[in-house]
């Protein structure tokens, strides 16, 4: 059965140290990339030593302890399917050649699209093929073209090939050889001293270099112990700039914390100070960054903004909308890239689009990102890794500094986004309407932020016990107005993905035209409602839920006594304006999430069904 699409982690290493534990060692970075099946290839004595198992890495890990690979050159895997099953076979690494001597050895990220007919040819030629898979057909067909040059043999293949990869290649005819190639799935390259690497994600990398090639479409590159080389198209040598990697080991270990999504929820008050380092300037009451790349006069022509994303970044950008129109009075839309990829809407050339991705690597960012610039928009990016694919394909950007997010379920990337979206209306508010004096006082006051996060983290024992209460229903409603209607949004996200719970985000006062019917003894309620200009508003919502018997969670600010006498239960967060409020009341829906998650036994930081970034549409 066809095996169509995944977004997996590939890691690759020649040098001189045991291939097998670089390789696993990439690998445990990259689990959460897909966590179906796990494999690896090993060039030993001058055969090709497979290693593969359906399941998580610790399969694959267990079954290396009885059954070890030597040598020092070989390639890896790390599987996620959106259908098709994750079975043995269908692992990768997938082989080329006769069966017994296979002569090539790939991983492959992507989706081949004219794979049937090719597999179909090779068959006519009477090639057997080992899997139900895509991605053996390019095995099959470098093994098909290989007649001594491994590099040609590679270059023919994929001229027939239509679709999307990134790929690590070896052959035990070229023990030296390590070739990866790239269209439209991440790669990248890592230079060592004596020993080289490839890997689908610079993650995996962190600690063992901390120079990095990020290979382009269309280009191959071809590594030895010794050298490496990028080649285009043509077979020209390309001269690829070498990006440091700034991120260290530390960053990916999970420390004290059980889980890595725990860890990073700890890390938010950090993540924004390193946000704002050096990007706010007291002198000009206004925010400054090093990487936007478009001149002063198209940001102040700008009329409009688009902001663009998936999933906890769409969020993140639906809090902008209320900052940019709040503070830089512009009008803005927020589109899911997915929709918006495929739309056809008038907009004006004037129009900046500006794409919100942790990962960089979202298929559908991308491709919105794209569609964009192919229709003359200026594009910005908000991204948290370095050299990502939207990172480097839009005009300018900013880089969020939150470090590696591992945990599937984004926390400190969302916080993050969220602080360089207030940051970036206050620099197009200071452009246009802003007051000096506004601008400062809003310097004041995200400056104050860090702080009141790990004041607002002080409420973990009480949502601890709010979980033990709560973990067994199994619906929620998450309700919040105007800024915190996202973080309604986010917060039904959160217990969704690692939870299993059905959770639905709606606007406080929205939820009497229909949600309310869900409303029973069973059903919690959990109202954001600090202090701001609706409180009372939301207070009667909250009333209307109570009257019809569902349980009420408000998320209230420190000393609000009122909102105690009417909900079932309060958590209290510390009292910032209505703009800064989505930074601080996610942290106690991350929380609650979490702990929900625990008590229900499920994996926080490898969801069911879910990758950290998806690669494929
Ligand atoms: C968040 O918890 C999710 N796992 C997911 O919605 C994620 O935010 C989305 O896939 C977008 O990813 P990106 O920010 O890397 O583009």
């Amino acid at each position: 059965m066809e095996e169509p699409r995944r977004m997996c982690g590939i890691v690759g290493y020649v040098g001189q140290k045991q291939a097998e534990p670089e390789l696993i060692d990439g690998l445990r970075r990259l689990e959460y990339r897909g966590y179906d099946s796990a494999g690896l290839a090993v060039i030993s004595e001058n055969r090709l030593e497979i290693r593969k198992r359906a399941g998580r890495l610790s399969e694959l890990t267990e079954f290396l302890r009885q059954h070890p690979v030597k040598g020092t050159i070989g390639i890896s895997h790390t599987r996620w399917a959106t259908h098709g099953p994750a079975t043995h076979k269908n692992a990768h690494p997938h082989l080329g050649g006769k069966t017994g001597r296979p002569m090539v050895a790939i991983v492959h990220n992507g989706v081949i699209e004219n794979y049937a007919v090719l597999r179909r040819q090779l068959q006519d030629d009477g090639i057997v093929f080992q899997s139900d898979t895509d991605s053996e057909v390019i095995a099959q067909l470098i093994a098909y073209h290989l007649k001594g040059d491994l590099v040609d043999a590679v270059r023919k293949a994929l001229a027939l090939i239509k679709g999307t990869y990134g790929l690590a290649i070896i052959s035990p005819d070229h023990p030296h050889l390590l070739i990866g190639a790239r269209l439209g799935s991440p790669l990248v390259l890592g230079i060592g001293d004596g020993e080289n690497y490839l890997a689908s994600d610079p993650t995996a990398l962190i600690g063992k270099t901390e120079k990095v090639v990020y290979i382009q479409d269309h280009q191959l590159c071809i590594l030895t112990a010794d050298s490496w080389q990028v080649l285009d198209q043509n077979q020209s040598e390309v001269e690829a700039s070498v990006h440091s990697l700034d991120w260290d080991v530390g960053d990916t270990d999970k420390g004290a914390f059980e889980h890595y999504m725990l860890k990073e929820i700890y890390e938010q008050p950090e993540a924004l100070e390193n946000a704002m380092r050096g990007r706010l300037v007291d002198a000009d009451a206004s925010a400054l960054f090093g990487g936007l790349n478009l001149d002063p006069q198209q940001l102040r022509r700008a009329e409009r903004l688009i902001l663009t994303g998936c999933g906890t970044s769409y969020h993140a950008a639906l809090v902008g909308e209320y900052l940019f129109e709040e503070f830089a009075r512009m009008p803005v839309e927020v589109e899911y890239a997915s929709e918006f990829r495929y739309r056809n809407p008038p907009i004006e050339r004037t129009t900046i689009v500006m794409a919100i991705t942790q990962s960089g690597e979202t298929a559908d960012t991308l491709a919105a990102l794209r569609e964009s610039k192919r229709k003359g928009h200026p594009t910005l990016a908000l991204c948290n890794v370095v050299g990502s694919s939207v990172a480097r394909e839009s005009d300018g950007g900013v880089y969020l500094r939150a470090g590696p997010e591992i945990g599937v379920a984004s926390t400190k990337a969302f916080t993050s986004q969220v602080m360089v979206l207030a940051m970036l209306a206050l620099y197009f508010g200071r452009m246009r309407h802003l007051s000096a004096l506004q601008g400062a006082q809003m310097i004041r006051e995200l400056r104050r932020m860090p702080d009141v996060l790990r004041q607002t983290l002080h409420c973990h024992d009480a949502v601890r016990e709010l979980a033990e209460k709560y973990y067994q229903a199994n619906n929620f409603l998450y309700l919040g107005r105007q800024y915190l209607f996202p973080v309604a949004l986010e917060g039904a996200l959160k217990l969704k993905e690692i939870s299993y719970i059905h959770a639905e985000g709606y606007p406080a006062a929205e939820m009497k035209h229909g949600p309310i019917a869900l409303v029973d003894a069973n059903t919690p309620s959990v109202f954001l409602m600090p202090r701001s200009a609706v409180f009372d508003k939301v207070m009667s919502n909250l009333e209307e839920i109570k009257a019809r018997g569902g349980p009420t969670i408000a998320i209230a600010c420190e000393g609000d006594e009122e909102v105690a006498t009417i909900a079932d239960d309060v958590i209290y967060v510390p009292e910032v304006p209505d703009y800064l409020q989505p930074l601080v009341v996610i942290l106690p829906l991350q929380l609650l999430a979490y702990h929900i998650a625990l008590k229900r036994g499920c994996d926080v930081d490898k969801p069911r069904n879910l990758a950290k970034s998806v690669t494929v549409e």
